[in-house]
């Protein structure tokens, strides 16, 4: 028995996708190309021949094999929830079904200003006010830990109605979470947690531990970021203790497509099946992997060039993220990607003191012998006097709210010179892009801090995104009545 067949035969939609492909069919319904594009042109078919729907694919039309409820119940059990979804749009849907489940417009929520804008554009959906929890900075390496206990304290006498974290954080940090599950708990206040890059954690003893077995609410992940999953495949699992799990149902199909496509869902019960069978095997190698390639390179300079676990409390960093600081190699980190780039190597991340590299199950010895033999002569090229770790942009900043997210969201806006925009409400939310981490939000203030910051990251080649005026010489801001 091959092992591909192994994993099949305990992933029912991951089955049904493959056995749709090895019958002949005839259909009359979506989707269009009827998997036969090729017949009308060789590129659309090579792009549209392997797709199948949920419905009518995966499934009959009317569900009645509850293939996809078979695959959910499946994950639901192997990461201890009540409840469990697959997406198709990603961790920006799951954060939208989510946080529009939890309360009724006005309501007040806590969040880590570390969350992906998904989060925001979700609170400006849902009508819910950001109480923001600053995140802590660790004064040897720049990085935001995570967010302190003090900060949740801080901010209870605002009976925020839920807690939502980002965990780990985009550096691969990690907070200290059963203190912040068990104060919001001891105050009946569910804990969301967007994990969109720990999707594996809890399946090797040497990972820390995913967020339902401390004791979460609910855990939101990319199965396509730190899993081999489809583009934009995603997971959502839930516990019903302190969250109402019909109305968590009811979001989840009320901003989900009415089409899913079939390859991510498939590939979501897939990934659950490998994580299950292999899970411990296969992040053993990679853990191991990780450590003797960050130690081959580093063994050539007389300074630590990686963030590492020992930078953090024991359990608090991911050891599978490969975070590389080219400020301690006086070099500039957009500079070591574009060498990169010229050995068709792409980064996850990097910008003026940071490369991020995504490693994950699919990389094996040979992919990290391949960077290693591509990286180390660059570093050596390029490194220089290292330069003092400076917190980034995106994990300083300290919002002024002038207006509510979504007053600003709905309000008039202009366009104004970014000369005069000191001073003025942002209607745009702006992020340097990776980490999608915002610097402004809708209804906060263009400092001089945030203009001057938005300005350099861009000169310094970081992509800032979602600005109404990318190049930055202007800026949209709610008009001034
Ligand atoms: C913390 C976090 N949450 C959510 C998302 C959105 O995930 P997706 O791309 O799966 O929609 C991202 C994307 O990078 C992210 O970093």
């Amino acid at each position: 028995m091959t092992y591909l067949k192994a994993l099949r035969e305990d992933a029912p939609l991951l089955d049904a996708y493959l056995r749709y492909f090895e019958v002949t069919r005839t259909p009359f319904t979506i989707p269009g190309h009827k998997q036969r594009a090729s017949k009308l042109d060789l590129g659309l078919g090579a792009v549209v021949d392997g797709d199948t729907p949920l419905y009518g694919g995966l499934d009959e039309i009317k569900l009645t094999n509850q293939t996809l409820k078979s695959a959910e119940s499946l994950a639901a059990k192997l990461w201890g929830g009540d409840y469990a979804r697959f997406s198709t749009g990603g961790s920006t849907h799951v954060n939208q079904a989510v946080i529009l489940a939890l309360g009724k417009p006005g309501d007040k929520i806590a969040v880590a200003r570390t969350a992906h804008r998904s989060v925001l554009s979700a609170l400006v959906l849902a009508g819910l006010e950001p109480i923001w929890l600053a995140p802590e900075i660790d004064a040897a390496t720049g990085v935001p830990t995570g967010i302190p206990l003090s900060e949740l304290e801080r901010v209870l006498p605002q009976k925020p109605i839920a807690l939502l974290l980002t965990e780990p954080g985009y550096l691969g940090t990690i907070s200290q979470l059963p203190q912040l599950i068990g104060k919001a708990h001891a105050h009946k206040i569910p804990v969301v947690i967007d994990a969109a890059w720990g999707a594996h954690f809890g399946f090797h003893n040497d990972l820390p531990k995913h967020v339902l077995q401390l004791g979460a609410d609910a855990l939101i992940t990319s199965t396509h970021k730190a899993l081999p999953g489809f583009s934009a495949s995603a997971l959502l699992v839930a516990r019903g203790e302190y969250l109402n799990l019909d109305r968590l149902e009811q979001s989840f199909e009320t901003t989900h497509t009415t089409s899913p496509a079939g390859a991510p869902l498939a590939s979501i019960d897939g990934c659950r099946a490998l994580l299950q069978h292999r899970g411990e095997e296969l992040l053993g190698q990679l853990l191991e992997n990780v450590a003797k390639f960050k130690a081959e390179i580093s063994a050539n300079f007389d300074r630590p060039i990686f963030l590492s676990p020992s930078d953090f409390a024991t359990g608090r960093f991911d050891p599978v993220k490969i975070v590389l600081r080219a400020n301690q190699l006086g070099t500039s980190g957009v500079e070591i990607e574009n060498e990169l780039l010229k050995a068709n190597i792409r980064v996850e991340m990097a910008d003026r003191d940071t490369v991020v590299f995504l490693a994950t199950l699919a990389d094996d010895a040979e992919s990290f012998a391949e960077l290693n033999n591509s990286l180390l002569p660059i570093l050596q090229k390029l490194a220089s006097a290292p330069r003092e770790s400076a917190t980034a942009l995106s994990w300083s900043v300290v919002p002024q709210i002038a207006l509510s997210m979504r007053d600003a969201y709905f309000a008039d806006t202009e366009m104004i010179a970014a000369q005069s925009a000191e001073g003025r409400i942002s209607a745009d939310l702006i992020a340097p892009y990776p980490p999608g981490v915002a610097v402004v939000a809708p209804g906060e203030v263009l400092t001089k801090e945030i203009l001057t910051g938005l300005a350099a990251n861009k000169a310094a080649g970081v992509r800032i995104a979602y600005a109404t005026d990318p190049t930055l010489q202007s800026y949209r801001v709610v008009k001034s009545s």
